[in-house]
């Protein structure tokens, strides 16, 4: 296995998270991911992560955590598409007091911003997914383990302050399904959220473009070493009949991750999932299909309150976060911020990415008028966004 060395520890570390900064040259104050910025610049936003982990990780972490599929259409288009969208101020309401905090699956949550499954936290930070839960335990979020791990799911909710939810690939092996469950049951795992878009790795070119330099990794849930991302079993079999058959047995809520056609989404409502997430991977699996941001509210409109909804890709801005609240969603995932942060600042640099997020939220939510989420619908949308 190739060493993955501790280029991803604390920038700037006396002063806790929120003193990170970033150690490299002359730049200016609004950078793009690769751009320079001087040593003492602060890093105000999530962008600022992105462009100081380009700095920190290696070229091969760098295709794989930041890459889409094929042309990355889908990629680019989850950005433009909520820029797109247009909030509606609003002036003269009393906002002194902003309430962040959500239910979900019966859980009061601090703020609805959970840290979505990403594989191959090694790339990032030598503690891998430890160091990320550690990270979420200071952001107060709820962790979604991927099943490609590099810690174990027992390791990651040791180190876990915050629930943990642990992300399932189904592979086609019944029995290592059902004893992955089962495990992830055992070490406490609040929900099981199953992983519905992805049962093969589409064309990942900027991947497969670093493929001689990239290292082998552990993926303890797995029993496997393989590249970033793992991919040791298929799951292409994965449908309906096998949602069913979990169901049967699983005694934690099943959300179901990687929806945007409404008509799935329909089927899994009556199917009985406890909720589920309006995802297209962050880009990573169909190329040229829509921006998670405008299935959402097709999604809402047909599941019709039934089941909760959650939403990822491409949230970077707590106006992103109002947007898709606006649009039927009960919390948000954010996938990439928080291994930048993970990468640039470890556990502290998870925590001020949510920070950051969080606190965007509270300023997004007065400059619309609510002071709380489950007031946010799409009146904060400025008519025709
Ligand atoms: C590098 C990388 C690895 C990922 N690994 C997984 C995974 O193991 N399981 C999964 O369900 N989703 C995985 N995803 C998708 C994320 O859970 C999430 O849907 C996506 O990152 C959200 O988009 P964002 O990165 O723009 O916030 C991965 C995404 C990235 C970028």
């Amino acid at each position: 296995m190739a060493t993955v060395s501790r280029r991803g520890a604390l920038v700037g570390g006396a002063g806790g998270a929120a003193a990170l900064s970033l150690s490299a040259n002359a730049g200016a104050s609004a950078p793009q991911p690769g751009q320079a910025l001087a040593a003492d610049t602060p890093l105000v936003s999530l962008s600022d992560y992105e462009a100081a982990a380009q700095k920190r990780l290696s070229p091969a972490a760098w295709a794989y955590f930041s890459g889409g599929s094929a042309d990355e259409i889908t990629l680019r288009h989850n950005r433009e598409a909520l820029d797109r969208l247009r909030l509606k101020p609003r002036a003269l309401v009393d906002v002194t007091k902003i309430d962040t905090s959500v239910t979900l699956l019966g859980q009061k949550l601090p703020h609805p911003i959970l840290l979505a499954p990403i594989s191959s936290h090694l790339l990032a930070h030598p503690d891998a997914e430890v160091a990320t839960a550690k990270g979420a335990g200071l952001a107060q979020a709820i962790l979604v383990a991927s099943t490609v791990s590099n810690r174990s799911i027992e390791d990651i909710r040791q180190a876990a302050s915050q629930p943990v939810w642990f992300q399932l690939y189904v592979g086609d092996d019944r029995g290592a399904v059902k004893a992955l469950i089962q495990r992830a049951e055992a070490a406490g795992c609040k929900a099981l959220c199953i992983t519905a878009d992805n049962p093969l790795a589409y064309a990942r070119n900027r991947e497969e473009r670093t493929k001689a330099i990239q290292p082998q990794l552990p993926f303890p849930n797995l029993g496997i070493t393989a590249g970033p991302g793992g991919r040791g079993q298929s799951r292409r079999h994965f449908n309906w009949a096998d949602l069913e058959w979990i169901r049967s047995f699983s005694k934690t809520p099943i959300v179901l991750k990687g929806l945007i056609n409404p008509d799935d989404a329909d089927e899994a409502a009556k199917r009985g999932v406890d909720a589920m997430v309006v995802s297209n991977h962050g880009g990573r699996v169909l190329d040229t299909g829509p921006a998670s941001i405008e299935a959402l509210p097709l999604v809402a409109d047909r599941v019709a309150g039934r089941v909760p909804i959650l939403f990822d890709s491409g949230v970077r801005r707590g106006t992103d976060i109002v947007k898709a609240l606006a649009h039927g969603a009960s919390a948000v995932l954010i996938g990439r911020p928080y291994v930048y942060g993970l990468s640039v600042g470890g556990p502290e640099g998870v925590q001020r990415v949510v920070e950051i997020l969080r606190t965007e939220l509270e300023g997004a939510m007065a400059l619309t008028g609510k002071t709380r989420i489950t007031d946010i619908d799409r009146s904060v949308l400025w008519p025709g966004a």
